[in-house]
């Protein structure tokens, strides 16, 4: 019998993505279609359920909750669901409470929610950040302003948030950019996560056309950069080295060239309800479902016990530049939360 929270591969899940909506206020080129749909209001799980899911995953043993979307931000009285959330962090030495709230936004509005990301105990936050360039931001976000999206990365520091930026990285749009990005993030005191884009639904995009293996980038970097190994104590699926010339870490996500799969801590909630133990798989657990049917909470653990008990050794995403074989889940990263 695997004990709580302990997978078929040893790994100790304490680490959980809660997808709050599949809507955005952008559409990235390796995100969404241009004529994304969303979904209708009834299939997302309210605040109420989604805070009591919360509760059943710190009790049984989540210790890091990261929120997302779509973007976490443009949800209605978001604000007042993160407030709520906080008291899930405890008093230090309480054996069952969350270490850490963290947000992964694409910083459209943190300009108007930095202040509350900080009361509502957020102490770092993921923004997406693909170009520097005004017309290159627009044109790989289809809808965003980089202005705005600056300007909340600047607030943000401002209210004393810890800020990595992520890039996506892309041939062809912006593959010439990560000089400007790692020297813009040593003049802000960011962090920069370079990303390989993973095929999660179709956007309208060519996923052969974009892939990027971040092995060349990061031996093209080393040239001009002091890049300096640290040693990984993240749990996440960066890797990271530490920039001599700036001081600041530069990650490395790299789910189509080198899996990290071995380490993974992590499941994902979608904004529906459904669990996802691996972001490339199907498997999982409709929580919505037993929610909605009555279950009490002791259900619902057993549930999301049940589902990590089956949790897949890797993902299947597969991206072959040579044969243009792509596979991957047909669900968007929007909806799943990544
Ligand atoms: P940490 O909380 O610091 O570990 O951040 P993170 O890198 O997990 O969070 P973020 O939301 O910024 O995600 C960055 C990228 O990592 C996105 O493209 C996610 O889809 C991807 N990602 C996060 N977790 C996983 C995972 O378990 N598997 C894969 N393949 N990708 C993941
Ligand atoms: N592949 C890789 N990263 C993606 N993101 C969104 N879609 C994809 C994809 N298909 C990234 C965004 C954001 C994070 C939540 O996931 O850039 O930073
Ligand atoms: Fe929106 Fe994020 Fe998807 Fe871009 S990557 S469309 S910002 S959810």
């Amino acid at each position: 019998m695997l004990s709580p929270f302990m997978d078929p591969a040893g790994r100790r899940i304490s680490y959980l993505r809660l997808s709050v909506t599949d809507r955005c206020d952008m559409r990235c080129l390796y995100c969404m279609s241009e004529s994304m749909t969303f979904l209708p209001r009834d299939d997302v799980l309210d605040y109420d359920e989604l805070l009591r899911l919360a509760r059943v995953f710190v009790r049984q043993g989540v210790r890091r909750l990261r929120i997302t979307g779509g973007e976490p931000l443009v949800r209605k009285d978001i604000g007042d669901f993160l407030l709520a959330l906080r008291p899930l962090l405890g008093q230090a030495g309480e054996p069952t409470r969350l270490d850490e709230i963290t947000l992964t936004t694409n910083g459209s509005r943190l300009v108007e929610f930095a202040g509350l990301l900080v009361r509502a105990g957020v102490r770092r936050v993921n923004v997406s950040l693909d170009s520097l360039d005004p017309a290159r931001f627009a044109q790989v976000t289809r809808r965003g302003r980089l202005a705005a999206t600056l300007d909340g990365i600047y607030a943000a520091r401002e209210a004393g948030l810890a800020v990595r930026i992520n890039t996506v990285a892309m041939a062809g749009v912006n593959d010439d950019e990560f000089d400007a990005l790692l020297a813009w993030c040593g003049e802000i005191g960011a962090d920069l996560c370079l990303i390989e884009t993973m095929p999660m639904g179709e956007t309208g995009d060519s996923r052969i056309a974009r892939y990027l293996p971040l092995s060349d980038v990061r031996a093209d970097l080393a040239r001009r950069w002091t890049l300096e190994d640290i040693p990984d104590r993240t749990g996440g699926p960066a890797r990271y080295v530490r920039v001599g010339e700036t001081g600041q870490r530069l990650g490395f996500i790299t789910p189509m060239s080198h899996n990290f799969c071995s380490t993974c801590n992590r499941v994902r909630l979608s904004c529906t309800g459904r669990l996802y133990t691996c972001l490339g798989q199907e498997d999982g657990a409709d929580l919505r479902e037993l929610l909605r049917a009555g279950a009490d909470d002791a259900a619902v653990a057993q549930a999301i016990d049940q589902a990590i008990g089956r949790k897949s050794a890797r993902h299947d995403f597969m991206l072959e530049p040579t044969s243009g074989r792509v596979a991957g889940p047909a669900r968007h990263m929007s909806v799943t939360g990544g």
